[in-house]
């Protein structure tokens, strides 16, 4: 197998971080890939990098709040936790904000995948994390686009929990049946 077919196999999410920093060689390396991603959007996206402990989990606690009140009781359940950290106490999150550009969540998205594989074939480990930025589209979402530099005509759209892994590598779930159709 070639080294892209494993880093897209043996990536799982982490969600338990050792609390050394990472290097900004890794962080450098997982940055490019992110913007060598697809764009229908002329590269529509911005990346916040957040290294401060407590910036983060000022996120992580005023999105919990905003969440509190989220439909789904799973959400709420998670929200009501207090030993619930959104971003599992990760040293750096990565917030990629799109545009306004009609295809900026596709290229969003592309990008953000792009992190997940540069950081697995780094030696890092990574969590896609959407829980962490409820606030943004709360009533106090432009207090938090200012304290997070978020640029003008851009919304934050996904983040990544970026670190070491602490722990074991979990399991994939086992992939869901009768999903390719072929036309010959
Ligand atoms: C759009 C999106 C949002 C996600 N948000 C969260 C999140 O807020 N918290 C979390 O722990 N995982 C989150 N995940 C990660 C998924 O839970 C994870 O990818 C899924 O369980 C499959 O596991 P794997 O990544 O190890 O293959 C998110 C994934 C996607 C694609």
């Amino acid at each position: 197998m070639n080294d892209v077919l494993k880093a897209i196999k043996s990536r799982r999410s982490a969600r338990n971080f050792s609390d050394k920093q990472i290097k900004d060689n890794e962080l450098q390396a997982v940055l490019e890939a992110a913007q060598y991603a697809p764009t229908a959007g002329a590269q529509s996206w911005q990346f916040i990098i957040v290294q401060k402990e407590d910036l983060i989990n000022e996120l992580s606690n005023a999105s919990k709040e905003v969440a509190k009140n989220h439909e789904i009781e799973f959400i709420k359940g998670l929200a009501n936790n207090q030993d619930y950290n959104t971003f599992y106490n990760a040293p750096t999150v990565i917030i990629v904000c799109g545009d306004e550009n009609p295809w900026a969540a596709a290229d969003c998205a592309a990008a953000t995948q792009n992190i997940l594989l540069a950081a697995e074939s780094v030696g890092l480990a990574a969590c896609w994390i959407n829980f962490g930025l409820f606030v943004f589209s709360s009533e106090s979402g432009s207090k938090y686009n200012e304290l997070f530099g978020v640029q003008k005509g851009y919304k934050p759209l996904y983040s990544v929990a970026l670190g070491y892994r602490k722990g074991e590598v979990p399991t994939a779930a086992p992939r869901k049946k009768n999903v390719v159709t072929y036309i010959k």
